[in-house]
């Protein structure tokens, strides 16, 4: 009935999710066994019951895949580390990055927004915080792409034990790369947030080397892919919505409030999974223990129960409880340094490109990872 992988689907499924709320809120996709639940409460619900909707199902031990109490204590001993304040403190330096890639950009009537700009920067954003030394880059830029490639192919139909060998490959060598800046760190220490994750403590705890690669690799998937769509995904809202545009453009103190919109109207993360510990009734139906569950986000962020005008994208929505980043144990760790990121950069892009417009002839092509929402190419043209 519906097809998430579809293409159509993937760039604009929002019809569809309407059509779902009301029919079937709790849908159980018979072919594949799963369920998915589209209406802002059950979704959040689902997000948030971690008792029983547990987020142990991933392929990987990463912290968005435990449980409490691991899952709790790590994150505590990473919040000493990633704090809002190291996050602000980055500010300038991102500033200067943005600006890095966009003066070569000047002199030019078109682009591509993803691969020359929204692509880049949450790369280099996420290499600075870590301290990731300049020559070091491309090798950064290899291991990212081995494991936003298996991200790209979980759950797909082919791919997957390829991928999955050359991540296992990369973690090695990341493993003995971070040996080494964790023991130059200790020898000289550098503010980045390996030195502080190394540093952290509480009750006498650490973080073990295990666990600082583990959100090493994390890192690279959840700061990168998705700030990368916001970015995008902001921009392709302003086009459909030039009335919005104009609005931004004369008062950049909007810009803020069009960054929450955007993650609601094109939610960059459209689902989330958790698999039932227990058998659970959830709209009248018995979900069983063990089944999978897909949270879609991008659905409940357009209940119109939920939202008024849920289908408009309205830059001054107040209050906007979207769900973008999640909500509950699991809430995004990385919510302030995206917004931080989408508002330097859509502030510069904006201030800088004039008469921005659309540079292709249909519709736009929906990325690879399946999950999210936003497009894999953004040629835009403008005048500067
Ligand atoms: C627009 C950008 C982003 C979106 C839409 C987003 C979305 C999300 C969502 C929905 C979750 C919850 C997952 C769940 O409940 O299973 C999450 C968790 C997480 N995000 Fe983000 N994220 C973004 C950017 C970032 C950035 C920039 C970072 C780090 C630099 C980051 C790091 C994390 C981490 C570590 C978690 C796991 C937290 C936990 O399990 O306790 N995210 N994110």
């Amino acid at each position: 009935m519906v097809d998430l992988l579809s293409e159509q689907f993937r760039r604009e499924p929002f019809a569809a999710y309407a059509m779902l709320r009301e029919k079937s809120p709790l849908f159980h996709e018979a072919q594949t066994g799963l369920w998915m639940i589209f209406d802002y409460d059950g979704v959040k619900r689902v997000l948030t019951e971690w008792e029983t909707f547990s987020s142990r199902h991933g392929p990987v031990d990463w912290l968005v895949f435990m449980d409490p109490p691991r899952q709790a204590k790590l994150r505590a001993l990473i919040s000493k580390a990633f704090t809002p304040k190291s996050v602000a403190n980055l500010e300038p330096r991102i500033q200067g990055l943005s600006r890095s890639l966009l003066d070569p950009l000047m002199s030019r009537t078109e682009m591509d927004l993803a691969e020359e700009y929204s692509i880049r920067l949450p790369m280099m954003v996420i290499a600075e915080l870590l301290g990731i030394p300049t020559e070091d880059l491309p090798k950064f830029v290899e291991w990212s792409n081995a494991i936003l490639n298996m991200s790209y192919t979980v759950g797909a139909r082919d791919g997957w034990q390829e991928a999955l060998n050359v991540f296992t490959a990369a973690t090695s060598e990341m493993d003995a790369y971070l040996a080494g800046v964790l023991q130059e760190n200790a020898k000289q220490p550098r503010d980045n947030l390996l030195t502080r994750l190394a540093a952290a403590q509480m009750d006498g705890e650490r973080l073990t080397h295990q666990d600082i690669l583990a959100f090493f690799q994390a890192l690279l998937v959840a700061g990168q892919e998705t700030t990368t769509n916001l970015i995008n995904n902001a921009i392709l809202c302003f086009l459909e919505s030039p009335e919005a545009l104009a609005r931004v453009r004369s008062d950049l103190s909007l810009l803020p409030g069009a960054i929450e919109e955007t993650l609601r109207y094109r939610s960059p993360l459209q689902w989330m999974y958790r698999k039932a510990t227990r058998d659970v009734e959830l709209h009248g139906q018995t979900i069983r223990s063990g089944q999978l569950v897909l949270a879609m986000i991008g659905s409940a962020n357009r209940d119109s129960k939920q939202f008024e005008r849920a289908d408009e994208f309205d830059i001054t929505r107040e209050p906007n409880p979207h769900i973008a980043f999640g909500n509950g144990i699991h809430f995004c760790l990385g919510a302030p340094l995206a917004r931080l990121e989408a508002r330097i950069a859509l502030t510069d892009l904006l201030t800088r490109f004039k008469a921005l417009e659309l540079a292709i002839v249909g519709a736009w092509e929906p990325r690879r990872a399946l999950q999210v929402h936003g497009p894999t190419r953004l040629p835009i043209r403008f005048t500067t």
